[in-house]
């Protein structure tokens, strides 16, 4: 149980025994497929946590110029860049920072590759294999109007020259058996260019560390495929995985009022601000010794500081009345979280911290009107 009295509020609070444990598992699925594993950083990327992840994965993909610079920067090691689009202002400094480039289309390659070759950085197509593994649609990048990856038809003659590896991102919290499927779905639509390239990356979405996934299947699947094509290094980056129930948001009450009937507990956490996926992707955050309505006495309507009418959380029952003051712990708040944030209407940016190994909780970020004002000009 932690102190959170010792806790600013709001705070992310890692949990390294966590992250180490996920880190263990990844690797042995690196150990024993042969793969290589690198970090997203579009989920998770608290470089104060870098070397924790380096003494287990080489590198870090990055979907943008920040990103691809936090990662040369905090983390060294291999650097992939994947992003929809590259600007022609960007892209010169982007070749100082990453070892790999993927390329969304063909146009981009055209526009360019050539600079990319020469700066000795190989390249890859991102290609849309066209699974649905994906039940939410705003996650689903492989739908037939989709903008993310090249359809199989626009390369039914093969890669053109220059190109050195493949890149595929089909899945969202999946299992193995959505590894198994995007593997044979890359085979059967993309088969007739493995043998002329070097690496093919199967993308992130492997929930690996989520209890119940079927470990020993992924790494059956992988290392098939790469007894299949003995030549390819098969990459996975996955982000949630890494990430995965690692640590919590820590928040308090501020206010509580009633409306319409309804118990409202006014938090100095935000939902549109600091847990942005429970209203986009939506999902309902799990709550500490908290449940469902009905299922204990005294429920709340959880909410949010801005002024957005819709910056609620959702419902939830406790078992004994709430207090101003009571901390409220919102559970695996680690990735997608603090890589989303806003600092709309100016509310308190949530602190980071870290439960060390040893017991001990090192406050590593607070944020402060600076921060704010330094967004804005
Ligand atoms: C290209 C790419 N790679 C990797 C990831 C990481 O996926 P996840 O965090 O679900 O493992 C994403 C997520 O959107 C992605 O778009």
């Amino acid at each position: 149980m932690i102190d959170s009295a010792t806790l600013p509020s709001p705070c992310y609070l890692l949990e390294a025994s966590k992250l180490r444990k996920n880190l263990q598992l990844i690797d042995q699925v690196q150990q024993a497929s042969g793969c290589t594993i690198i970090l997203a950083l579009k989920a998770f990327a608290m470089w104060s946590a870098f070397p924790m992840v380096g003494e287990y994965l080489l590198g870090c993909s990055a979907s943008s110029h920040n990103e691809a610079r936090l990662a040369r920067q905090h983390f060294g090691g291999h650097v992939h860049l994947y992003a929809p689009a590259y600007s022609a202002t960007d892209f010169p400094s982007l070749l100082k920072l990453c070892n790999r480039i993927s390329f969304n289309s063909l146009s981009q390659w055209q526009s360019f590759g050539k600079q990319a070759l020469s700066a000795h950085i190989s390249c890859g197509l991102r290609v849309n294999p066209g699974i649905d593994e994906v039940e939410t649609d705003i996650y689903n990048p492989c739908g037939r109007e989709s903008r993310l990856g090249i359809p199989p038809e626009e390369v039914a003659d093969g890669f053109p020259e220059g190109i050195e590896g493949l890149h595929v991102h089909a899945l969202c919290e999946c299992e193995a058996d959505s590894t198994q499927r995007l593997i044979e779905a890359v085979e059967q639509k993309f088969g007739h260019v493995l043998p002329y390239l070097k690496w093919c990356n199967l993308g992130g979405g492997h929930l690996m560390t989520r209890s119940g996934y079927d470990v020993d299947h992924l790494i059956d699947v992988l290392k098939t495929f790469r007894q299949r094509h003995p030549h390819l290094e098969i990459i996975l980056e996955p982000g949630s995985a890494i990430a995965w129930q690692t640590g919590q948001l820590v928040s308090s009450v501020l206010d509580l009022i009633e409306r319409g009937g309804i118990h409202i507990a006014l938090l100095d956490t935000s939902a549109t601000a600091h847990m942005p996926d429970v209203l986009e992707m939506p999902y309902r955050a799990e709550v500490q010794n908290a449940d469902f309505p009905g299922n204990k006495p005294y429920t709340y309507r959880l909410a949010g500081p801005s002024c957005l009418a819709g910056d609620v959380i959702g419902d939830y029952a406790f078992n004994q009345p709430l207090s101003v003051g009571d901390t409220i712990i919102f559970e695996d708040m680690i990735h997608y979280t603090m890589v989303k944030t806003t600092m709309f209407n100016g509310v308190s940016h949530p602190s980071i911290a870290i439960l060390h190994e040893d017991g001990a909780i090192e406050v590593v970020r607070e944020f402060n009107y600076t921060d704010y004002e330094m967004r804005l000009s």
